[in-house]
């Protein structure tokens, strides 16, 4: 099969495509051929080698395609399925024709492939977040990174749920924030002023998606990190706020299954950004380092 091979991790030219073996599915595994793959920040440090994953890689941590085979144990009444969730395993991900998976959602009939892909990552750990903010309706939520993959599947989760919510995103997306239901607020200096403007009877809780130093502005909104649930700022501790990391234990296809039936009703929307062929994965890399993507970068295997 075709993929982009990592053979020795760095800059973003060290994704090269070329042959690779299809892998096989095990036990409880469907092999799925990749019709789409979202391109995430957390895939640019994989890349960098920050996750010190073993060559050669293919990664890759998200995909959207059709069951093309299943391991034992799985129904052989699926193959032929269209189904979004995440590859298995870190080194044979996403960026290739053909991964393989035991967690996923069945993408609805008028949903494409690339906005069921855009939207695994983000509505899995939004969900959570908001989870653990134990958010009520008719609370007010402040989302960080609003504009972006994870930011705006909170914003949606957290208008679903009934509450009011104050998104900060760059002021060029204040129209997006708008669209999907949330204040719009423009990070940069002066943020909590504005986001007590916005909010004049006050903030309940708070989820930072962008892990851009804007903690301090959320505890000083908020008069304490109680309510304030970070999933990018690795300082988290210092200001006494909780860091909720993602990774293979705690992926739930539940929201994921949620979000994409809203697609499919028209009641949800996975923006995207750019779409680049697989060989150009490099290019897909370089734009989702600039942090402002406006929507998910997709790659196409
Ligand atoms: N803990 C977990 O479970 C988990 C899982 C997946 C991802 N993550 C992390 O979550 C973060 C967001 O991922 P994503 O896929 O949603 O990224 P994304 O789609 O690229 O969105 C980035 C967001 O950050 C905003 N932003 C960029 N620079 C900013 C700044 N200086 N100040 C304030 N906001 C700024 C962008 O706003 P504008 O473009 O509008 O300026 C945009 O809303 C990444 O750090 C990623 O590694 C964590």
């Amino acid at each position: 099969m075709k993929a982009a091979v990592i053979t020795s991790f760095g800059e973003p030219s060290v994704l090269r495509v070329t042959e690779a073996p299809r892998p096989v599915p095990g036990p409880g595994q469907v092999l799925a051929r990749v019709h789409a793959a979202g391109v995430n920040p957390a895939e640019i440090l994989a890349r960098a080698g920050a996750f010190r994953l073993p060559a050669p890689a293919i990664i890759g941590f998200e995909f959207a395609g059709v069951i093309e085979a299943v391991g034992s144990g799985v129904d052989e009444g699926m193959v032929g399925d269209r189904v979004a969730g995440w590859p298995d395993s870190a080194t044979q991900g996403s960026y290739a024709e053909y991964t393989v998976s035991s967690n996923f959602a069945t993408i609805p009939d008028g949903v494409s492939f690339e906005h069921a892909a855009a939207t695994v990552i983000g509505a899995d750990n939004a969900a959570r977040a908001l989870g653990l903010l134990n958010l009520r309706p008719g609370e007010t939520l402040v989302v960080t990174g609003a504009s972006g993959a994870l930011g705006s599947a909170a914003v949606q989760f957290a208008r679903q749920r009934g509450a009011t919510v104050i998104g900060v995103a760059g002021a060029s997306n204040a129209d997006f924030v708008k669209s999907l239901g949330a204040i719009p607020v423009a990070h940069g200096p002066g943020l909590v002023d504005r986001i007590r403007a916005a909010a004049p009877g006050g903030v309940d809780a708070a989820l930072d998606t962008a892990g851009k130093g804007l903690l301090p502005a959320l505890v000083e909104v908020l008069g304490g990190p109680e309510r304030v649930v970070t999933l990018a700022d690795r300082d988290a501790a210092r200001h006494g706020v909780e860091f909720s990391p993602g990774g293979s234990g705690n992926r739930d296809s539940r929201p994921v299954q949620e979000a994409l039936d809203l697609i499919a009703a028209g009641a949800w929307t996975a923006r995207i950004s750019r779409s680049f062929p697989l060989d150009q994965a490099a290019d897909a890399h370089r734009l989702v380092a600039t942090g402002h993507t406006h929507g998910k970068v997709i790659l196409l295997p």
